[in-house]
């Protein structure tokens, strides 16, 4: 399905902020995502994200309970730039990208082809927890920024358990940090503009779990869940996104459409004060605006939690 206009699936990182909120690949509410349209934001963010996936798959890699790795699932792939960097620090694997969003997947399948990565990933279209069923063996079950995409979220870890080879291992993409892109004090509007931000993306997530299907709320403890479903927690770590200021063309870009993002979530919820700010932030004339001030950069923190299935 290219549009999960049933129920919220936000884009990137589940929230209308950048990693983790509202921001990064969501819709327009918690109940409105169209993911394809999505599709040009997520593979900018995957990109300028490279070296903080690529730290976290080379730790993964080489975990003392490692396992030998032949298949790896990308879980939610989206546009496919995390699945091309797995099968690029998976040598030996072959690579399939599992999406709910064919236009994502084909993204995913051109972005393959362009790096000559053509033969070892493939493209699986299943929306989950439905076709569960559908997933083959795996080495390495990969979930970065999906799992809260899903309703019950336990029933799915159960059925990534269910399909791991002995030895193998689930790597989910959770938490972290909120992303920071301005200083504190921008000089226009009342300082701590981002932490608002946050504030309210935590509770635009909160509605958008809750709109989702066959919703379940869970403690977000992973090594307990991770427990409760047979897995073995073997490890947890945080990576950083550190692009200071000055940015490049292409991060500033991200940026803006970040906070457009923003802007566009989180309407209903914000100050008149604070969108006033934000299209001041938004208007590419504005000297004040993200297009042309000195001090926007990216700072970001993931956390991966890794589980093994035992041999
Ligand atoms: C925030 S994006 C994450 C993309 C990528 N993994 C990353 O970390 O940048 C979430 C992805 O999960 C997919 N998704 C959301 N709910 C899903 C479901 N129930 N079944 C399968 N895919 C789903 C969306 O289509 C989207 O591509």
């Amino acid at each position: 399905m290219t549009k999960h206009t049933e129920h919220g699936h936000d884009g990137n990182h589940g929230q209308p902020q950048g990693h983790g909120h509202a921001a990064h690949g969501h819709g327009h509410d918690a109940g409105d995502f169209d993911w394809g349209v999505l599709g040009p934001m997520l593979e900018q963010e995957g990109e300028l994200s490279l070296g903080q996936y690529g730290e976290a798959a080379r730790w993964i890699a080489g975990l003392p309970a490692a396992p030998e790795v032949r298949r790896v699932l990308d879980i939610g792939s989206g546009p496919g730039v995390i699945t091309c960097l797995l099968a690029e620090v998976f040598p030996e694997a072959e690579v399939i990208a599992v999406d709910g969003t064919p236009a994502l997947l084909e993204r995913a399948r051109a972005r393959a082809e362009r790096l000559g990565l053509g033969d070892r990933v493939r493209t699986l279209h299943a929306e989950l927890p439905g076709d569960l069923g559908k997933l083959e063996e795996a080495d390495l079950i990969w979930a970065g920024n999906s799992l809260h995409h899903m309703g019950d979220q336990r029933g799915v870890l159960a059925g990534f358990a269910g399909v791991l080879r002995p030895g193998g291992a689930v790597a989910l993409v959770e938490g972290g940090l909120p992303t920071r892109q301005l200083p504190r004090d921008i000089g226009i509007g009342r300082p701590g503009l981002e932490a608002r931000l946050d504030a309210l993306s935590a509770d635009w997530f909160a509605d958008m779990r809750v709109a989702l299907p066959d919703a379940k709320r869970e403690t977000e403890d992973w090594s307990a869940l991770f427990g409760a479903v047979g897995l073995e927690p073997q490890g947890t770590r945080s990576f950083l996104l550190d692009l200071p200021a000055p940015l490049s063309a292409r991060a500033r870009e991200h940026v803006v459409s970040s906070f457009a993002r923003q802007r566009e979530a989180l309407t209903d919820r914000l100050t008149a004060e604070d969108i006033a700010v934000l299209d001041r932030l938004l208007d590419p004339a504005d000297p004040a605006g993200l297009h042309r001030r000195d001090d926007v950069f990216v700072l970001a923190a993931r956390t991966v939690h890794v589980a093994g299935r035992g041999r």
